[in-house]
């Protein structure tokens, strides 16, 4: 393991501040174990840290005013702390920084995503006194028994309003081989389900020599004795092949759970996206899950006042909702990103109020399917993983991905049948089966 340069003071106390999806959330973990790896702690309050470091996510404008008042907080810091040591790293750090180190004088370095060594040449003197091994061989410490794993980063689609492309670059895979040790090491650290990660995770293998698919790598992380359960997400209906359905399937690690992105139920909405699938297709994709899976959970994402987005575009929306009753949808107001096609080429011509009420009208078709859904579990007996206490109260997943609180003592990590007594929209409840307690 390195140690510190004596001639070099090294700063002890880090903050990390994170936002955005999974993937940030496993950035993060995965720089705070390098932090810990040099003896540096975590400080959870921000005066008390020697340096701070704010992971950003660019993919709507409201993330990003997140990170402005936090960088507002961090200049009145420096001020009194002319010492303090301030990264900014994560989506809102293209290739040119120069706009934001004018912007940002209170920031020391700028790191894209997963670009750590920067951050660590600011805490620790130049990286390469880390040695090669040094990020391959750091692995997050896992919070609790359920925990998330990139597996291919970047991204290729190029979807016309998203910044993703942009900030993390281009599609590229982890071996098999490296993905099986650190999650057989999670394993070891108590780990007994994996969320495998990659913004089009069908993608994964396409860049690697011997071409492994999900299907591949989900098949050799079974092997691993003590791992129970795997996931994966975002799915990418284009990508998203029979083999891989099939694989889903037939391995019983791996969740009847998915996460298939629709953004828009109308085929000229999806055209102008350049989604590369017609709402056609996309039932088609839907129709081949439930056929082999009856019961999956699917969640999907929705994009409401995209440029030229007219009503009867966003009623096929709302149409699709109706026919495919998703488990769960997110739904976020179009929102330009600088640097995009839709923000150079199209207009954001959907007034913010209409653009607010088709996000509430998404939100309420949403409440009533997935009420009506979750009541078809009621009286039924789940396998949950335990993953944690909130109060006093256990709280798991089902294998399709269902929130339950458990109103009975419960071990956490352990895999416990539970049955199902309220149901409510976006969570369930119940109780243990004492005599089906499953490992
Ligand atoms: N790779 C995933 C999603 C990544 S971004 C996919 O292909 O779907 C996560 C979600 O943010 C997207 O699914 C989309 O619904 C939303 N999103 C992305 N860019 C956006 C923008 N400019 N305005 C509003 N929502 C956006
Ligand atoms: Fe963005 Fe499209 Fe890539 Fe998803 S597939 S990250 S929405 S460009
Ligand atoms: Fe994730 Fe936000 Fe970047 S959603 S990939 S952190 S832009």
């Amino acid at each position: 393991m390195p140690t510190a340069d004596s001639q070099k003071p090294t700063a002890s106390r880090y903050y990390l501040w994170t936002v955005g999806c999974q993937m940030n959330k496993a950035d993060s973990e995965k720089l705070a174990a390098g932090f810990e790896r040099l003896g540096m702690k975590a400080v959870d309050r921000i005066e008390r840290a020697d340096v701070v470091v704010l992971n950003t996510c660019s993919v709507r404008q409201h993330a990003e005013d997140r990170a402005y008042s936090k960088l507002g907080r961090v200049r009145d810091l420096k001020k009194q702390k002319p010492g303090l040591k301030v990264a900014l790293m994560g989506c809102m750090v293209g290739l040119k920084t120069d706009e934001l180190e004018k912007r940002f004088p209170q920031v020391d370095v700028f790191a894209r995503p997963q670009q750590f060594d920067g951050i660590m040449e600011l805490v620790e003197g130049p990286a390469e006194d880390l040695g090669g091994e040094f990020w391959p061989t750091t692995y997050a410490v896992p919070e609790g028994p359920a925990t998330y794993v990139p597996i291919v980063h970047g991204c290729n689609k190029f979807c016309t309003y998203c910044i993703v492309p942009y900030r993390r670059g281009r599609e590229k895979s982890r071996t098999v081989d490296e993905i099986v040790r650190e999650v057989a090491y999670l394993a070891v650290h108590g780990v007994r389900e994996v969320t495998l990660l990659g913004q089009t995770v069908e993608a994964y293998g396409h860049d690697l020599p011997e071409q492994p698919d999900l299907g591949d790598l989900m098949r050799a992380l079974s092997e691993i004795e003590r791992l129970q359960r795997i996931r994966f997400l975002t799915s990418y209906p284009k990508d998203m092949t029979h083999r891989i359905l099939e694989a889903v399937a037939d391995l019983p690690k791996v969740m009847e759970c998915f996460s298939l992105p629709v953004q828009a139920g109308s085929d000229a909405v999806l055209d102008s996206m350049r989604r590369g699938y017609t709402r056609a297709e996309y039932l088609e994709k839907i129709r081949e899950v439930r056929a082999l899976m009856p019961g999956a959970g699917i969640t999907t994402d929705i994009i409401v006042g995209y440029p030229g987005e007219t009503e009867t575009d966003f009623e096929e929306t709302c149409s699709i909702l109706e026919e495919v009753r998703f488990d769960k949808v997110h739904v976020a107001a179009y929102s330009p990103r600088p640097g995009t096609i839709a923000w150079r080429k199209m207009e954001d011509d959907v007034p913010a109020a209409v653009k607010a009420e088709r996000l509430h009208r998404v939100e309420a078709i949403e409440l009533r399917i997935s009420q009506e859904i979750n009541d078809r579990y009621a009286g039924t007996v789940q396998e949950v993983l335990v993953e944690g206490v909130r109060g006093e109260q256990p709280f798991g997943r089902t294998r399709t991905g269902k929130l339950v609180h458990i109103d009975s003592p419960a071990r956490v990590g352990s895999m416990v049948a539970v049955r199902i007594e309220h149901a409510g929209p976006f969570s369930l409840r119940g109780v243990l089966e004492d005599a089906l307690v499953l490992a």
